[in-house]
């Protein structure tokens, strides 16, 4: 099965399989790593770097639901400096590339992060969080403000060549807009999608089990959401997508490229089976094999109306 390319092109940076994994879910790749073997990923996403230091919310911020889980983390982090100086070299040894995460509360912020990361060789992109359901400032208010979007693509672009993705919300209606916005300022792809807003309530204590009362909702649960609108933005923005949201096993995965997607993120699963990523590869492969083709991306998008 050697002669399977599984390759990818995104912008400037060519990944040797489709397989992400996603921001937030396996940290910056040290914990992950006794479990699988990152070098043979197509990219790890960093958990979501900002210019400082990030405590997040206060507990509880992860709970259990059916078919995914609710997460408030609320971008906890490193911060840049720290990302920079004491993570950057265990990536550059596991011999992973790497596109880093920037969640930031100003357009300024966005760019001054990519400004002090963008020489790293091992960062082949940046995916630009402009979605994240769990903070008061940014995130979410970008994430719902077409032109706040264009003017931080727009900003980012202007100082990097490196692959720039913008990582879209769900959590409104015109996902596409935003997607054609991105594609107009040139950005290289779109990530579909982060989370869904959700919450849960304990019914003895009568009190949410957040303690943010809302989360992010991810897993098994966001599939077919997170599927229809990939398959939206294909039919609508000329711009590559890399799918997220619920992918399971190869099965979700080929689905999501059969829609529209360039290459797809795993993200709740790395939580069950450390080793997802791996064993998809290789289901993948198998596939292509039964099906007859020896270029996996042949298949993107390969479903029309
Ligand atoms: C615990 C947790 C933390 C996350 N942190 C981030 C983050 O820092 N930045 C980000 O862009 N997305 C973050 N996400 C969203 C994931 O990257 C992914 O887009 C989402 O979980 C949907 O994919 P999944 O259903 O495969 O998990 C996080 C998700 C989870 C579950």
């Amino acid at each position: 099965m050697s002669n399977i390319d599984l390759s990818v092109k995104i912008g400037k940076m060519t990944l040797k399989n489709p397989v992400l994994l996603a921001s937030g879910t396996v940290g910056y790749g040290n914990e992950i790593s006794e479990f699988t073997d990152l070098s043979k990923i197509g990219a790890i996403v960093t958990k979501s770097v900002s210019l400082n230091p990030r405590k997040g919310n206060p507990p509880q911020r992860v709970v259990e639901t059916a078919s995914g889980m609710l997460n408030a983390i609320g971008l906890a982090n490193v911060g840049v400096e720290t990302f920079a100086k004491e993570k950057i070299p265990f990536l550059e040894k596991v011999k992973s590339d790497v596109i880093c995460n920037i969640a930031a509360s100003s357009i300024e912020e966005y760019v001054e992060c990519v400004n002090i990361l963008k020489d790293f060789a091992i960062i082949k992109g940046f995916e630009i969080n402009v979605s994240c359901p769990n903070v008061k400032e940014g995130g979410l208010i970008f994430g719902n403000d077409i032109s706040a979007v264009g003017r931080i693509t727009e900003k980012v672009r202007a100082i990097t060549d490196k692959t720039v993705i913008l990582k879209l919300s769900p959590n409104n209606a015109n996902i596409t807009d935003f997607a054609e916005v991105a594609r107009k300022e040139g950005a290289d792809a779109v990530t579909a999608t982060n989370t869904l807003i959700g919450t849960a309530f304990n019914i003895w204590t009568r009190r949410p089990k957040i303690k943010n009362i809302t989360g992010g909702l991810s897993g098994p649960a966001i599939k077919p959401v997170a599927l229809a609108k990939v398959l939206e933005i294909s039919r609508k923005v000329d711009i590559p997508i890399i799918a997220s949201g619920g992918i399971m096993n190869w099965e979700d995965a080929i689905e999501f490229m059969i829609a529209g997607a360039s290459a797809f993120q795993l993200g709740t699963v790395n939580f069950i089976n450390p080793n997802a990523g791996v064993e998809i590869i290789d289901g993948l492969k198998q596939y292509c094999k039964k099906v007859g083709i020896t270029k996996l991306s042949d298949i993107t998008a390969t479903y029309r109306l």
